[in-house]
This record gives structure tokens, sequence and C-alpha cells, in this order.
């Protein structure tokens, strides 16, 4: 069936870094979407996708309306606290907005005879894994209550789906990364908590200076790796997902991993930031080495082999100066 002639993609947390990518991406393939997202970062990014319902997950009134009223055949779940500091800080409120949310999102599409769900969860699923690079089968080990959270509701939706009532698709990303500038779109978070933007945040005389939290860890420059994945690739592999659940192709839940394979080190991202910076002629930047952050493992690198035989999933924008080069272009030219 031609995407144009389906009923709407309920998209929750369509105004954030991921779902707003994935949201414009739909829209582009000629599936009616409708945003359903709280706004409450206050961070809206300027080409938001319209229809958008502004309400919490909870609010089931507003949610199953939402539903009836645009006809809504699947859903992609973005809509989820997601910092690992915070989440530590603050654990009731992760579980409230991840699990609670969650719950109240299923029984919603439960009553609303809905039964496939493209699900956002994340490596923190699987904390210090024993894995190199991390599969699938790799045991979950959260290390935050982020972590646990995502995790706790993987459970639900597998124990769900084994009663027959949903067909769902988990989706757990290693280093979300990038930006599409020329959708308007980036990675707005307040506060700014992730690496790549903090650089590139210095490079424009935003910030005073990089810390690199740890420089002691047993990897080749003793930064830690991570496998940074670009944010367009993210949602044309949700798009694979959702593809194959409203053809019938997949039944049940199942999960993968999206990564690239390759991993970088802390100081590998800063040198094409400041490369880039050199080359668009603005400022270099101070980097100072500070103690670990607590929390951080060493290496993870995901094993994506999955998503590229059972989704036909193919990274094309994950090279490191393609993820550099638009987190830099939205910063310097789309950001107020
Ligand atoms: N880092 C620095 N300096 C900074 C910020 C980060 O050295 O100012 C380092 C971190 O210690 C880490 C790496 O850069 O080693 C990447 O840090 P990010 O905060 O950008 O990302 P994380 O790997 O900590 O977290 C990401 C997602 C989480 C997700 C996790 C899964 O942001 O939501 O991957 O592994 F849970």
């Amino acid at each position: 069936m031609p995407a144009s002639d389906r009923s709407s993609i309920l998209v929750t947390g369509g105004a954030g870094f991921i779902g707003s990518h994935t949201a414009y991406l739909l829209r582009e393939r000629g599936y009616p979407v409708l945003v359903y997202d709280r706004l409450s970062n206050g961070a809206c990014p300027a080409a938001l996708v319209e229809p958008l319902v502004r309400a919490d997950l909870t609010d089931t009134q507003a949610l199953e309306a939402a539903m009836r009223e645009h006809k809504v055949e699947a859903v992609i779940h973005f809509a989820a606290s997601i910092e690992v500091g915070e989440s530590v800080r603050a654990p009731l409120a992760y579980y409230q907005n991840n699990v609670a949310g969650s719950l109240a999102l299923l029984a919603a599409m439960h009553r609303q005879g809905l039964d496939k769900l493209v699900f956002s969860s994340t490596a923190a699923v699987y904390g210090n894994a024993a894995f190199d690079p991390i599969p699938e089968r790799a045991p979950f080990a959260p290390s935050s209550p982020y972590g646990h959270s995502k995790a706790a509701v993987e459970q639900i939706l597998a124990d769900h789906c084994a009663t027959g009532g949903l067909n769902a698709t988990a989706l757990r990303y290693f280093n979300a990364a990038g930006a599409a500038p020329d959708w308007g779109l980036g990675e707005r978070h307040q506060p700014e908590t992730h690496l790549i933007p903090l650089v590139i945040q210095a490079a424009l005389g935003q910030r005073e200076q990089v810390s690199i939290y740890g420089s002691d860890y047993p990897t080749p420059d003793g930064t830690c790796v991570r496998d940074y994945i670009h944010v367009k690739d993210l949602a044309e592999a949700h798009i694979l997902a959702l593809e194959m659940l409203l053809d019938g192709g997949h039944r049940g839940y199942r999960a993968f991993n999206l990564g690239t394979g390759q991993g970088l080190s802390v100081r590998q991202i800063i040198e094409a930031v400041r490369e880039e910076s050199l080359r668009r002629g603005d400022r270099d930047f101070l980097v100072e080495e500070q103690a670990r952050r607590q929390g951080d493992p060493a290496r993870l690198v995901a094993d994506a082999s999955a998503a590229r035989s059972a989704l036909t999933w193919h990274p094309h924008f994950s090279d490191l100066q393609t993820i550099v080069g638009d987190a830099y272009r939205f910063f310097a030219e789309l950001t107020p």
C-alpha cells in the first residue's frame, strides 16, 4: 500500500532530537504523521512536523482522542527523559516518565485496538557490558535509573507481545549524533551534556573550554570510546522497523542494536571538531583533562549485524566527518 494511503503514524516525543528527525523523514516518505509531545524541555525544533498534540502520555483522554481522531495505525514511541546523570538524582521522575508513561501508552493502544509499536531504547540497558562489540544477547545490566527504566519497558513490551496483544520492535541506540541542517533540525538539549555539542559550542566561543572526563582508561589514547551514529541513519532504521510491522513482516517482540560497529575516542571527536572549526575560520579552544565521570564505561561499541540483515539497515551518514560537519552547521547556522 502506498504510504500516503495509510492512516496516521503517532510519534510520541516527536519534537525531541531523534523523534523530530524521524517525524520529518516519515512525512518526506508520504506517511501521515501525528506528533504527540508535551514540549517539556522548552526547545522546540524549528521544523516541527504538524499536526501536533501537546499533552502528556499519562493524559489518556488526550492520547486516545488523538488516536481516534487521526485514525492512528501504528506508534513510534520516543517520549522519555534521557539524561543518565539526572536520572541518578531524580529516579522517581525517570520511572514516572519512562515506565508509567509507556504503560499509559500501551493501555491506550490496547483500548484503541492498536498493535504495532516501535520503541526507542538505548545501549544504556547493557551497562558495562562484558562483550565487545555488544550483541543484543548481552545481558541487561543497566548502571543508571535511566537504563533501568528503558530495560523495564523492554521487559513489559516482551511480556505484552507474548500474549499476542502487541507486535513491537525496540531499537537500542548507541551514541546518537549529527543533525539535519537541511531539514532545519538538530540537537538541542537543556542543559547540554553530550560531547559533540559541547565541543562545537566551545569552538563557537559559547563555552570557555572542553573537558575530557578521564584520560586513564584502558583504550588506545586513554579516553572513552563510543559508537556514534548519525540521527538520519537512526530515523531511517525507525522507518524500516515500522514498515516491517505494517507489512506484517514481523510479529511478536524483538530488539536491534543501532550503531556503526566502529569506536571513536573522546580525543578523536575533539580533533574532528577542531579541524572543522579551523576549516571554517572559527576559533581554537582549550581542552582540559579532568577526572573520570562516574558510571562511564571505557568502551561501548555495537554489534549491529542483526539490524543490517533483518531490517536491511545500512548507515549512510555516520562517518565522523559527516556527523561533525552536520552538527557543526546546525549549531553555527541554525541555533539562536
Ligand atoms: N565526555 C567528555 N566531556 C564532556 C562530555 C562527555 O569527555 O564534556 C565523554 C564522556 O565521558 C563519554 C563520551 O564523552 O565518555 C560521550 O559522552 P556523552 O555524554 O556524549 O554520551 P554517553 O556515552 O555518556 O551517553 C550516550 C547517550 C545516553 C545513553 C548512552 C548509552 O547520551 O542517553 O549513550 O551508552 F544512555
